[in-house]
């Protein structure tokens, strides 16, 4: 099997969403590899998140990801063993794609937002690295 891609944070960019506006309120659509960076085939959503919680804290091997604030806010930090960025979401027509690779960490998270998740896979726990110390060997021992 092929090894994966190297990706660094630069990588990683907020891709602008179309947004429809209208008196009677606005539409954003995200289609497989238009607005989308990828054939997504698994979506899921964070919401409830209660104040001062995180989620994430993982990197994943294979998928990408395309995370969109569809309400309110929250930060996603994203880590690729050399530098760390934080992107603060807050727009439901702004979309982070999140590359194979990456550690992320996502908190900050106001009242009422809901995060919503494409993933370019079926889920696989054996996808996740989920210690930062076993993520940061991974960067260095995989020469891709
Ligand atoms: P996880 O990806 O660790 O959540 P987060 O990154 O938001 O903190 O997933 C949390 C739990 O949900 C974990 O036990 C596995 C389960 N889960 C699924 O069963 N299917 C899925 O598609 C996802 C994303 C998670």
């Amino acid at each position: 099997m092929s090894k994966p891609a190297r990706y660094n944070i630069d990588d990683c960019c907020v891709i602008d969403l179309s947004k429809h506006t209208r008196a009677n309120g606005n539409l954003t659509v995200v289609e497989n590899n238009l607005s989308a960076p990828f054939d997504t085939k698994r979506i899921y959503y964070l919401y409830d998140v209660p104040a001062g919680e995180e989620r994430g804290g993982h990197a994943h091997k294979l998928l990408q990801q395309f995370v969109i604030a569809v309400s309110g806010s929250f930060d996603v930090i994203i880590d690729d063993g050399n530098q760390r960025r934080t992107i603060t979401l807050n727009r439901p027509f702004k979309g982070l794609h999140i590359r194979p690779g990456i550690w992320r960490e996502l908190n900050n998270f106001s009242s009422g937002a809901v995060c919503l998740v494409l993933a370019s896979e079926h889920y696989d726990e054996d996808d996740y690295i989920r210690e930062y110390d076993r993520f940061i060997e991974y960067t260095k021992e995989d020469v891709r």
